[in-house]
């Protein structure tokens, strides 16, 4: 089957599955099955649930997976709202491949693109938000906020104050449009002018980091011994969450940075990073998927006994 995306780091994430022989597999971001299918192959005693909150990545991955069928249950939703659902599951694996999806990118109806002739960028096209009111009704203030915080855009002030200007004539309806405002603010360089304004913009419309704020609330509030979780971020936004929340997790001590003495007795960790540094693509995979460049994997595995 031809497949609009290719998985990152796709041997790397069945290895850190290794020690997970029973119960299920919950990939968040299933997306095209990729990584999915390979896990179904793999482990072949294992159940799987996928979630995904666009619909045309849920249609796609349902036939792709169809022989197993019997092992797997597709859900629409963010992962987010849909985890906490499933607390009667016996869950010891779960994968998260954040950020959009090649088909997501390329496809210029979507609006991710640079060139699309639309302004959109919802991963659920039946969302409420979309590109569009955060570019045209979004004050001032606030697309600063946005372009700072969430991309790390070093001429944000200017960028924002182009934008109201550029929409003060007349709304602005196109990506291609927006992306020629960012070419006159921000020089050409290594990356696509637009690129860290649509990174901004995308993150606010799908709520990017309150997601994945929502997934770590839900692995901390409930796991099971010896799961494994492996999570795939893309920039240092997302990256910041997921490490400091590993951190927290493997923490043996949980008293306030400024206590004179430690009282909580010192046995707080619930489990254990696999990997110090996170693992990113080899030059092999960078050769021929280059979308794996800022792919990180860091991956946990849930336990309170001291063997890992
Ligand atoms: C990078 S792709 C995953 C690709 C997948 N691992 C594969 O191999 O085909 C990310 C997918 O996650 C979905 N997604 C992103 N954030 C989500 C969220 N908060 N809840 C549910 N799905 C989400 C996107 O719609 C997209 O299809």
């Amino acid at each position: 089957m031809d497949t609009p995306h290719i998985p990152v780091l796709l041997q790397e994430v069945l290895d850190s599955f290794s020690s997970v022989d029973s119960g299920y597999f919950v990939d968040c971001t299933l997306g095209y099955a990729g990584h999915s299918s390979e896990m179904l192959k793999k482990y072949s005693h294992i159940k799987h649930i996928g979630i995904d909150r666009d619909d045309e990545a849920l249609e796609f991955s349902k036939n792709r997976l169809e022989e197993f069928e019997s092992r797997s249950t597709l859900y629409k939703g963010t992962f987010a709202t849909v985890l906490p659902t499933l607390k009667e599951t016996p869950i010891m694996a779960v994968l998260a491949d954040f950020g959009v999806s090649s088909l997501q990118l390329d496809k210029k109806s979507r609006g991710f693109s640079f060139e699309s002739d639309t302004l959109d960028m919802r991963m659920d096209a039946g969302a409420k938000l979309s590109a569009y009111e955060v570019v045209n009704e979004y004050s001032k203030r606030e697309l600063e906020y946005i372009f700072d915080t969430y991309g790390e855009v070093r001429s944000y002030r200017k960028l924002a104050a182009k934008v109201v200007e550029a929409r003060s004539k007349a709304p602005i309806t196109s990506a291609k449009e927006l992306s020629q405002i960012a070419k006159e603010v921000i020089p050409a360089g290594k990356i696509h002018p637009a690129t860290l304004m649509f990174q901004g913009i995308r993150i606010e419309v799908n709520s990017e980091l309150s997601e994945i704020e929502g997934l770590l609330d839900a692995l901390e509030a409930k796991h099971t011994e010896g799961e494994v979780v492996s999570l795939i971020t893309f920039h240092s936004l997302e990256d910041r969450l997921v490490k400091n929340r590993f951190k927290k997790w493997s923490s043996q001590c949980i008293c306030e940075a400024h206590a004179m003495r430690c009282s909580c007795g010192k046995n707080n960790a619930i489990g254990k990073a696999l990997v110090k540094k996170p693992i990113t693509a080899t030059k092999e995979e960078l050769r021929f998927n280059p979308r794996s460049r800022s792919a990180k994997l860091r991956s946990f595995k849930f336990s309170k006994t001291s063997k890992i």
